[in-house]
C-alpha cells in the first residue's frame, strides 16, 4: 500500500511539534528562571518560530480587536476571529484589517459544532478573549458568564486537544483574586489565592481551573494572563472610564458609585496586548502572568482627570448607589511578566489617557453608533436615569 504521501506530512508534523515542546522544556529549564539571562535565547528558541495560525475568540471586543490590529501589524501570523457578536461585539472595531492574514467567523465558544467547524487542524494557538466581561450585568444575571466563560472555555479545551492545538492563552483578570485592602503594601502576585467576590469574578476563576485542569490531566499547553482595568479606544461605554468619556463629551452627568474612592489598576490596551503577544510567544506552558502598569487611581480621580482634560466641570459628577458587593482595591505586582519576559508598559498614564481622549473625541460617529437604543434601555434601567440619543 501506498501510504507515504499521507503519513509522511503526518509524521513531520508530529516531529515538529515534538521538537517545538522539546525545545519549549529547553528554554522553560535553562533560560526562564535566570532573571536577565534569558532573553536572547528565549528569542533565538521562541514558541514565535512555530506560530503561523492563531484562533482568537471575542476579537470584535475591546482588547480582542486591539490584539488582532497589533498581532497583523507586528507579526506575519494569519488570524481567525471567533466572535458571536453580542451587544459588545463590534464590527466597527474590525475595519480596516489586512483581509489577506485575517478572516472573521461568526460563532458561540460555548457551541461545540460551532467550535468544532471554525478550528483549522492546523491551528498554532488559541487566544481566547470571548467573555462576558461586566460585573454590573453580571450581578443583574450570572447566567449568561456561566455559559460563555466557564463552558466556552471548556468547549475550546476540548476543541485545542481534539485538534492538537500548540497554545491555548487564557484572558483572565485580577479581579479572580478579590479585593485587596486599602494598604499600599497589598498586591495581587501570581501566587495570591483565587477569591472572586462577584459573579463575573467568579466564573473567570472557574474558567482558570478548567485551563489548569486542562494542562495538569492532559498536558496541554496553557497560560494565562491576568490583568487590570484596560482603557484605550474602542471601548464601550458601559465600563467606567468610557462611560466617563462619553458622557463628558456629551455634558451628561457622570454617575460615581458609592464614595468614589475604589481604587482600579489602569492600563493602556496595547500595552496589555504587547504583553499577551509576548506570553504566548515566550511564556512558560503551565504558568499565571500578571500584567500590570503599576498604575493605581481611585475612581473619582480617573472621572476628574478626564474631566479637566476636556475643560468639563466636576459638577457633572453625581455619587450613586454603590455597586452590591464593591470590590475595594485592585493592585498587581507585574514583576514576573517584567522580569521573565522583558516586558513593560510603553504608555504612562498621562499619555494612554490623552490618546484615549482623543480618539473619542475624533471617533464620534462610533460612540454614537454605540450609545444606540439597547445601550439607552440598559443605561436607563441600571442608573434610573436617561441619556440622549445623540
Ligand atoms: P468585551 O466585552 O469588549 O468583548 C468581549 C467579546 O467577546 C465581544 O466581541 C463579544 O461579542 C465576544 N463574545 C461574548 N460572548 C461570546 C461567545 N459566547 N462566543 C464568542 N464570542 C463571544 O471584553 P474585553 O474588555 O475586550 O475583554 C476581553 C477579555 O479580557 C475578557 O475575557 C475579559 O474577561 C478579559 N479582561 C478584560 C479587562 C478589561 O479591563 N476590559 C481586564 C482584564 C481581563
Ligand atoms: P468597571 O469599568 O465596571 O470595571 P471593574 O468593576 O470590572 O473594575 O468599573 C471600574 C470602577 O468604576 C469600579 O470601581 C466601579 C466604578 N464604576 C462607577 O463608579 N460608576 C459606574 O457607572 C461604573 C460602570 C463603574
Amino acid at each position: 500500500m501506498r501510504r507515504k504521501p499521507i503519513l509522511k506530512p503526518l509524521f513531520s508534523r508530529f516531529r515538529y511539534l515534538r521538537l517545538a515542546h522539546k525545545n519549549q522544556d529547553f528554554v522553560s529549564r535553562h533560560c526562564w528562571r535566570k532573571p536577565g539571562a534569558i532573553t536572547p535565547v528565549a528569542r533565538i528558541i521562541s514558541n514565535k518560530d512555530f506560530m503561523r495560525k492563531l484562533f482568537v475568540t471575542g476579537g470584535a471586543g475591546f482588547i480582542g480587536s486591539s490584539f488582532i490590529r497589533l498581532a497583523l501589524a507586528q507579526t506575519d501570523y494569519e488570524i481567525i476571529n471567533f466572535d458571536a457578536l453580542t451587544y459588545a461585539g463590534n464590527p466597527d472595531n474590525l475595519e480596516g484589517l489586512d483581509e489577506s492574514r485575517y478572516r472573521f467567523i461568526c460563532g458561540d465558544v460555548a457551541d461545540r459544532e460551532a467550535v468544532g467547524a471554525a478550528l483549522a487542524e492546523d491551528t498554532d494557538a488559541i487566544i481566547n478573549f470571548a467573555a462576558e466581561s461586566h460585573v454590573d450585568r453580571s450581578i443583574a444575571s450570572a447566567e449568561q458568564f456561566l455559559r460563555t466563560n466557564i463552558l466556552g472555555t471548556q468547549v475550546l479545551l476540548d476543541a485545542a486537544r481534539a485538534r492538537r492545538v500548540r497554545r491555548v492563552v487564557q484572558i483572565s483578570t485580577d479581579e479572580v483574586m478579590g479585593s485587596l485592602p486599602e494598604d499600599e503594601t497589598a498586591f495581587f502576585t501570581e501566587n495570591t489565592p483565587l477569591a472572586p467576590k462577584n459573579p463575573y469574578a467568579a466564573s473567570k476563576a472557574a474558567a482558570e481551573h478548567l485551563v489548569n485542569a486542562a494542562h495538569h490531566t492532559f498536558g496541554l499547553d496553557t497560560v494565562i494572563t491576568r490583568c487590570g482595568n484596560n482603557y484605550g479606544p474602542r471601548q464601550f461605554p458601559e465600563k467606567f472610564l468610557p462611560l466617563v468619556l462619553s458622557n463628558a463629551l456629551h455634558d451628561e452627568p457622570i454617575p460615581l458609585y458609592g464614595d468614589g474612592r475604589y481604587v482600579r489598576d489602569w492600563i493602556y490596551v496595547e500595552d496589555h496586548c504587547r504583553a499577551i503577544l509576548n506570553v504566548l510567544e515566550n511564556g512558560r506552558s503551565g504558568e499565571v502572568y500578571n500584567i500590570g502598569a503599576r498604575n493605581e487611581r481611585r475612581n473619582i480621580e480617573v472621572a476628574t482627570a478626564i474631566l479637566d482634560a476636556l475643560g468639563k466641570s466636576h459638577s457633572l459628577i453625581r455619587h450613586v448607589k454603590d455597586r452590591p458587593g464593591h470590590d475595594r482595591r485592585y493592585a498587581i505586582d507585574p514583576s514576573k511578566v517584567e522580569r521573565d519576559l522583558d516586558w513593560r508598559p510603553r504608555e504612562t498614564w498621562e499619555s494612554g489617557l490623552q490618546k484615549t481622549i482623543n480618539w473619542y473625541a475624533e471617533n464620534g460617529s462610533w460612540v454614537a453608533r454605540t450609545r444606540n437604543g439597547a445601550y439607552r434601555d440598559y443605561y436607563a434601567q441600571h442608573y434610573g436615569t436617561e441619556i440622549s440619543a445623540r
